[in-house]
């Protein structure tokens, strides 16, 4: 896919460190003193993982923690607002694809960034940062066992055990495949939204049950469809319908159909 056509994957700089507050804490700083994009900071842990809406990422040993700088304007001579916007679904897709292709293991989409493998999530990402940068932070969970968490109902982890080599090797592959994928998506389709039926495709909550969860505010809904800006079509249970903006607002997923 173009790989061969992008820009950014022959100027990457790619960090490493044992471990860190939040790697997107620490690209960020580095791009606003002037770090071109296509930057990358890897942490095998977190101290202080963060994820959408002020909540925390555990991040601890067993995961893959990334983030990637970007910069629309200079890297695609694109300014908009969506830029911000499309690049959690884009990344969704990207990162979902790469998931698969190295692990074989099917991933779903939960609306707006969450993926999902078997039916808990497996990775959040979060994207930050103004029209000047993009900060793109991604967390897989490989192996982290939520076992005795209170993360057990809702999240889980690629495998259950690898070991040290196997591991190893992995995270490396994985890396290297999300980094393809992303920045090819991102130089050839953020503009145009090509992305936008593999993203669909991937989304299990179309017909589902929801919560929809705004401040202080919980409303039952039914999920009807993804418009063409990314926004969700839902129908509340008094037959308004509404299209919700990812900005303020969070999802849970009912069981019933
Ligand atoms: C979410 O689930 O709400 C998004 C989670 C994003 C977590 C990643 S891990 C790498 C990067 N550094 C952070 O502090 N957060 C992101």
């Amino acid at each position: 896919m173009f790989s061969e056509k992008s820009k950014l994957l022959k100027k990457l700089n790619i960090m490493h460190f044992s471990s860190l507050d939040s790697t997107s804490t620490y690209l960020k700083k580095l791009a606003e003193n002037g770090a071109p994009s296509g930057t990358v900071v890897i942490a095998d842990t977190q101290s202080g993982g963060r994820g959408r809406m002020g909540r925390s990422f555990l991040s601890k040993k067993g995961g893959l923690y990334m983030s990637v700088l970007l910069r629309p304007n200079l890297d695609l001579n694109y300014v908009s607002n969506s830029c911000i916007t499309n690049i959690t679904p884009l990344a969704a897709v990207a990162v979902s694809e790469a998931i698969e292709s190295i692990s074989g293991k099917q991933i779903d989409i939960k609306w707006v960034n969450d993926l999902f493998f078997q039916g808990k999530k497996v990775c959040g990402i979060l994207a930050e940062g103004s029209l000047d940068y993009i900060v793109l932070g991604i967390g897989i969970n490989l192996t982290q066992n939520f076992a005795d968490t209170e993360l057990f109902d809702i999240a889980t982890a690629l495998y259950t055990d690898l070991e040290k080599n196997a591991y190893d090797a992995l995270k490396k592959r994985l890396v290297n495949e999300i980094l393809k994928k992303l920045l090819c998506r991102y130089e050839f389709e953020l503009a145009n939204g090509d992305f936008f039926e593999q993203y669909r495709s991937r989304l299990f909550i179309i017909g589902r049950r929801v919560k929809v969860l705004q401040g202080e505010n919980e409303k039952n809904a039914t999920v009807i469809d993804l418009n063409r800006d990314f926004t969700l079509l839902v129908r509340y249970d008094d037959e308004s319908i509404s299209s919700l903006n990812s900005g303020e607002i969070s999802l849970k997923v009912q069981n019933e159909a």
